[in-house]
């Protein structure tokens, strides 16, 4: 296909990543994903992009979809890897992205969370500046100010991976005004999905409910109740990053639900979707508290909606339905969600 578009994705393996992968082969993409050399196999999000065709199917890989190993901390890597692809896209998803492990490794997630951004915009600005860019910024940015938070709200980041965000927030801007890159900040607000990873508070959640009311786990314990998100749908928020990409002058954008809940309250809507009561189950563990926590990120996405047309259709409500059944499903047909391993022609 002669207009075919290519974009690289760093973090394909991961939540964000697996859905952007899907959504662009759909709409006709050549994807390059990076994906992290692990003991264990990692690439199980990907499962839905098999190809079912005989001759695909015993590769292991998908035509549209090819993976290199690599790191977005390697600058040689990134480097060479942007050359040979002359991407027309690049979706920069890969890094260290839990807030609580942020704080215990605080230096390398400033190498994989920042300076990876100034890694691929120099690749960029090298070997392919009409390229566009996606950083996957993040609320956590906003920090302790308060809510609704929108471009204009002040930052003030609380962890040292907001920190690292706030740096690669800044380089993306600098690239755009000082060399012409076109690309842009997506500052999106907690999304989450069944396939989030698990030690993510919502997955976590919603695993413990199905789990507990078919008798295989008794207790869940848990760190700040309080905290209030503004939690979206991932799926959703993946075709926010693409419609960034698509617009006429890049720019940075909120993209959130604009609706509140605490922790508690998802455990609560969680729990009694299952017919129990979440404080009956729940227990304090102070090693998951965070040295300094963020209180309230409650998004305002109308720049979103007015220049992308972009609009959530998944409220909190009904993400606590999807996940939890989506446990539910999993438990009952044996299998956790994504766990289906494989290597998709990786050269090893
Ligand atoms: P995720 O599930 O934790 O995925 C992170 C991805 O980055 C994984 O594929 C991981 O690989 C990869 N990665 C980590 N360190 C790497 C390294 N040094 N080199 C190469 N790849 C590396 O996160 P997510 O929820 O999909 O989020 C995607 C991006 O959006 C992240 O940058 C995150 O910080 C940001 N973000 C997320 C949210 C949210 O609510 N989900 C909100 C705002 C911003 P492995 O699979 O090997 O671990
Ligand atoms: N992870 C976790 N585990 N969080 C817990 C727990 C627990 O056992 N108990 C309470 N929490 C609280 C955290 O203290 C936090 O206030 C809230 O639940 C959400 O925690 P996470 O699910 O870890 O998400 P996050 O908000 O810290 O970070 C996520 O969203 C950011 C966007 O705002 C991540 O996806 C980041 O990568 C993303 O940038």
């Amino acid at each position: 296909m002669a207009d075919q578009k290519t974009a690289i994705i760093t973090g394909i393996t991961g939540q964000d990543g697996s859905y952007l992968a899907e959504f662009l082969i759909e709409k006709g993409y050549k994807v390059v994903g990076v994906v992290r050399r692990s003991s264990s196999f990692n690439t199980h999000r990907l499962r839905n992009l098999q190809d079912n065709s005989e001759e695909m199917h015993a590769f292991g890989y998908n035509s549209s979809l090819s993976l290199e190993y690599g790191d977005v901390t390697d600058a040689g890597f990134i480097g060479r890897l942007v050359h040979s692809v002359g991407p027309d896209e690049y979706y920069n998803l890969g890094a260290q992205s839990h807030v609580r492990v942020s704080f215990d490794s605080p230096s390398y997630t400033s190498e994989a969370s920042g300076n990876s951004t100034l890694t691929a915009l120099e690749a960029l600005k090298n070997f392919a500046p009409e390229c566009r860019f996606y950083q996957a910024s993040s609320s956590e940015m906003f920090g302790a100010t308060p809510p609704p938070q929108n471009e204009e709200a002040r930052f003030y980041p609380r962890s040292p991976y907001g920190i690292a965000k706030l740096f690669s927030y800044w380089t993306t801007v600098n690239y755009r005004e000082a060399y012409g890159i076109r690309a842009s900040n997506g500052i999106l607000f907690n999304h989450e999905s069944p396939g989030r990873g698990e030690s993510f508070v919502t997955k976590k959640i919603a695993t413990a409910a199905a789990k507990i009311s078919l008798g295989i786990q008794d207790k869940i314990a848990l760190g700040n109740l309080n905290s209030v998100r503004d939690w979206g749908y991932a799926p959703e928020y993946v075709g926010a990053m693409w419609a960034m990409l698509q617009a006429e002058s890049s720019s940075d954008y909120v993209i959130a639900t604009g609706k509140a809940a605490s922790v508690r309250q998802f455990g609560e809507m969680c729990f009694a979707l299952v017919g129990l009561k979440f404080d009956n189950f729940v227990t304090e563990d102070p090693r998951l508290f965070r040295p300094t926590e963020v209180d309230s990120l409650v998004g305002d996405a109308s720049k979103a909606k007015e220049a992308l047309g972009w609009e959530p259709q998944i409220d909190v409500t009904k993400l606590a339905d999807i996940m939890v059944r989506a446990e539910l499903d999993a438990i009952k047909s044996g299998r956790a969600f994504g766990d289906k391993p494989s290597y998709w022609g990786l050269q090893t």
